[in-house]
């Protein structure tokens, strides 16, 4: 099976090209100014961008948190996923039941998302407690196709420090990735008491009791018991906050080249007057860590175009608006956390960073999907538009505008954060391995045709 893609701009780092791209069995066989090939099936970019298949790796489909569900599944929410452009995703597990050894999650995600899932996809591990078994298990699990974990320093399957030291000298053995989710979970807790106490219930003290230097505490915190085990690749999810950015900037010019960080598409054009929102739409946005405020959201953009943040990513976990409000309109601690984004992130990505020229297309193509790819492990099979690599890509039109409403979207949470935002460039085309899997809006896949990515260990520079 042979398709060419013709009268297109093929963006990779290297920069913007004219070119014609041949496809064969699912993976990318030529790149140049006019190929011919008499048997392949001829797709007209009609001068659109050739972009690589964006890749999140920071979703939560099907997550238990409590006593609720993340209400979007591996089916439709990589269905959402690929209809806003994305073609690969590697989702956190949940933490699973007490003291459960570390593959019991394993294998309770495969069983969620194989024969579900429409896009390719991996696994993060998840780490809950720490003893020699656990570390042994992190150890095989890292060398065989799930080369990256989660540790999270607050809710109750928190890691102390000395913990997360030794899960540290273990992933430095093996050369896989530490996750971390950094917060200061002592200090929130006291801030949370603390309001309730006094009656401040509303969702503006969610981020309230969140402060700025909470995040960037346990950020700096971490990166000094990273330099105690000798600089494994730590790898730091949502940040939201310019002091975080100071601790790991100074990290940087210490010579810590790889320590990574992702921030997701909420915290870099959202801020917390969302949650004054009336009539409870403030609930919509309680997430961890909080939205901030635009001086953050200015300094992630900069920090992207320093190459300081690496990864923008989404951390979809959608939860219904009525439960929302049902645990949470008394009081914000009992509101469900999490949000859905996952459809918006590439589009809003696209938009209100090329479009807006605060990123170059350049630093699109990376921080969407060749440094995702690279830092966990999927390079260069996904991430780039290179010979040999997976027919992955999105043709991106950007003569063309859009307003994100919730009738045009596919997950089902009923609800965007992003509701009546304005976007310029729309997707015209999404490409799974060769195989045309969206069309202007139209979910062409099936169920069950995304499959598992064992990774391998990243190549990625050490200390
Ligand atoms: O509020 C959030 N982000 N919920 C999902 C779990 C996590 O903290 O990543
Ligand atoms: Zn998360």
């Amino acid at each position: 099976m042979k398709t060419i893609i013709r009268n297109g701009v093929v963006v990779d780092l290297e920069g913007s090209v004219r070119a014609d791209l041949l496809i064969e069995d699912g993976k990318i066989s030529a790149i140049g100014s006019h190929i011919e090939e008499m048997d392949a099936e001829v797709i007209d970019a009609g001068g659109k961008l050739i972009l690589p298949g964006p890749i999140d790796v920071h979703t939560h489909f099907d997550l238990q948190a409590g006593p609720l569900r993340a209400v979007d599944d591996f089916y439709q929410g990589t269905l959402a996923a690929a209809c806003g452009g994305t073609t690969t995703i590697v989702d956190h597990m949940a933490f699973g039941p007490k003291d459960c050894p570390v593959g019991h999650q394993l294998k309770e995600y495969h069983r969620l998302a194989d024969g579900n899932a429409v896009l390719d996809y991996g696994f993060h591990g998840v780490l809950q407690h720490v003893d020699k078994k656990v570390l042994e298990d992190m150890e095989n699990l890292i060398l065989s196709g799930i080369p990256s974990f989660k540790a999270y320093m607050t809710y109750d399957f928190r890691l102390p420090d000395d913990e997360i030291l030794r899960v540290m000298q273990s992933v430095k053995k093996t050369g896989g990735v530490l996750t971390v989710h950094a917060e200061n979970h002592q200090v929130i807790y006291h801030l949370r008491k603390k309001y309730v106490e006094e009656g401040k219930t509303g969702a503006i003290y969610h981020a309230k009791s969140r402060p700025a230097h909470t995040e960037a505490e346990a950020v700096g915190r971490l990166i000094h018991l990273s330099a105690m085990a000798d600089y494994p690749n730590l790898y730091l999810v949502h940040i939201s906050t310019k002091e975080s950015l100071m601790e790991i900037r100074k990290a940087r010019q210490n010579g810590a080249k790889n320590v990574y960080v992702e921030t997701c598409t909420q915290y870099l054009t959202l801020t917390e007057d969302k949650y004054l929102l009336p009539e409870h739409e403030g609930l919509k946005y309680v997430m961890s860590p909080p939205l901030r405020t635009q001086e953050d959201c200015d300094a992630l953009w900069e920090a992207i175009g320093e190459g300081l943040v690496s990864v923008v990513g989404t951390d979809h976990c959608p939860f219904f608006f009525e439960d929302k409000v049902k645990y949470g309109a008394d009081d914000f601690t009992h509101c469900p956390n999490g949000g859905p984004g996952v459809e918006e992130r590439v589009r809003l990505l696209f938009s209100e960073g090329v479009m807006k020229k605060r990123i170059t297309l350049q630093k699109f193509v990376e921080v969407s999907s060749l440094n995702p790819a690279r830092i966990m492990g999927l390079y260069p099979k996904k991430g780039t538009l290179r010979p040999g690599s997976d027919a992955d890509l999105i043709l991106m039109d950007t003569k063309k505008t859009g307003v994100f409403h919730q009738e045009h979207l596919h997950g089902n949470a009923g609800y965007s954060l992003y509701e009546g935002y304005a976007y310029t460039g729309e997707i015209g085309l999404v490409m799974q391995r060769g195989k045309v899997i969206v069309k202007e809006g139209k979910f062409l896949g099936n169920r069950g045709d995304g499959e598992f990515m064992s990774r391998d260990i990243p190549e990625l520079e050490s200390k």
